[in-house]
């Protein structure tokens, strides 16, 4: 694909700043994203349902609805096998409604204080809606959670997070690596291989 302005568009149906920049960085040269402030679509986008999969449905349902066009949306949880696969679909709700990315990670670190085992999992699912139809792509990456914070970067758990096969945390990698191996990477390469077929 050689002309930007023939580029097909995608709306990706998110507010999180951090996440429009590590998959547009991903989408490059495939498609055009258009993040929900570039439309001018605001408010807060629903996310009821009790699964990955139905919460990535709504919330692009909810773009598609409003715009007739093009879009996606990813949702993600935290599944930690000592806590049964909590906190899970309620990743971004752990620690109570309303609350910031350091309050799930002090209560994360709380409820895991005594766990030996420390194997968790992220896992994405992202909802694709083409001409009104949902497909979806999934991704996920195993690894352990942290007994304190390390790092900087990223955002969410990303400090107490450390991906098998790594000796450091998601917060101390640089975005490019994070995005390599990440549950929301290896989505983004299935939609982009998929898009890579369908779009010419
Ligand atoms: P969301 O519903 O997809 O926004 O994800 C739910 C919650 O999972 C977010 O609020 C973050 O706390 C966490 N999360 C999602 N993606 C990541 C990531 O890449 N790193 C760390 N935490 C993440």
């Amino acid at each position: 694909m050689s002309n930007f302005a023939d580029m097909k568009e995608l709306i990706f149906a998110t507010n999180n700043k951090h996440k429009l920049q590590e998959v547009s960085e991903m989408l490059n040269n495939t498609v055009v994203i258009k993040s929900l402030a570039e439309i001018g679509l605001n408010g807060d986008i629903p996310e009821t349902a009790d699964t990955l999969e139905g919460n990535a449905l709504q919330k692009a349902q909810w773009v598609y609805e409003r715009t007739g066009k093009d879009c996606f949306a990813d949702d993600t949880g935290l599944e930690v096998d000592a806590l049964d696969g909590r906190p899970g679909v309620y990743s971004a709700r752990y620690a109570g409604e309303h609350c910031s990315f350091d309050d799930n990670i002090n209560k994360m670190l709380a409820e895991m204080k005594d766990k030996t085992n420390r194997k968790a999992r992220f896992r994405t699912v992202i909802c694709l809606i083409e001409n009104g139809t949902p497909r979806y792509f999934e991704g996920r990456v195993d690894g352990q959670i942290l007994t304190e914070r390390y790092g900087k970067e990223g955002f969410g758990y990303d400090p107490i997070f450390m991906p098998d096969r790594f000796a450091v945390s998601f917060a101390e990698m640089p975005l490019e690596v994070k995005n390599h191996i990440s549950h929301r990477g290896h989505a983004v390469a299935k939609l982009v291989e998929y898009l890579k077929k369908t779009t010419n």
